[in-house]
């Protein structure tokens, strides 16, 4: 093989790796942008929560986004809401946290990819990018949101927090 062609392999693997970071630089980014705008008010700038209002999501979440039970309550979360007693990191929460059901598959799925992996300080558990198709999956019907509350608490047992 000559210096040539195992500099164009490596080239293009190279390229190949680049293109694939960047998309999910984009969706992260993205996410990034919808959390800001819509979710942020309540949660704060980095996830970190507000005692009494809303919880931390750079704890919770990222743990149970590894389980295939855990991405679908996420995605059930933002697209019907939750409403009730909670505990996250020891602190209670009995809150209404309203549903985002007019944001896009693709919206959802990027705000949901940067709270289980993108948060500054998130304690990810084997957690991976959210796709539309997942989001658009669970979509319909709409969900109560106080049985909402009690899927998470048992996605929370089975993970163990
Ligand atoms: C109006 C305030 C408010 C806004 C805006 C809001 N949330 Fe929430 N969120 C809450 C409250 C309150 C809870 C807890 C609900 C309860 O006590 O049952 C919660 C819970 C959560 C949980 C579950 C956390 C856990 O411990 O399991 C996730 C995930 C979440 N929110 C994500 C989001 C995302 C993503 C957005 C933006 C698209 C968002 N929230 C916007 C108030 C809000």
């Amino acid at each position: 093989m000559s210096r040539i062609s195992v500099t164009a392999i490596a080239a293009a693997a190279w390229l190949g790796l680049g293109v694939a970071g960047s998309a999910l630089a984009q969706d992260m980014a993205a996410g990034k942008a919808v959390f800001a705008s819509n979710c942020a008010v309540c949660h704060q700038a980095n996830g970190q929560g507000q005692d009494g209002l809303a919880p931390a999501l750079t704890t919770y979440p990222g743990r149970y986004a590894g389980t295939d039970a855990g991405r679908k309550l996420l995605a059930h979360v933002v697209l019907n809401g939750m409403i009730g007693a909670i505990e996250n990191g020891g602190k209670q929460y009995n809150g209404n946290m309203p549903n985002f059901r007019a944001l896009s598959d693709a919206e959802l799925a990027d705000v949901l990819t940067y709270i289980a992996i993108g948060l500054p300080g998130v304690g990810t558990t084997g957690g991976k990018p959210f796709t539309a198709e997942e989001v658009k999956a669970v979509r319909a019907p709409a969900i109560a949101p106080t049985e909402i509350r009690r899927q998470r608490a048992d996605v929370v047992k089975e993970a163990g927090l």
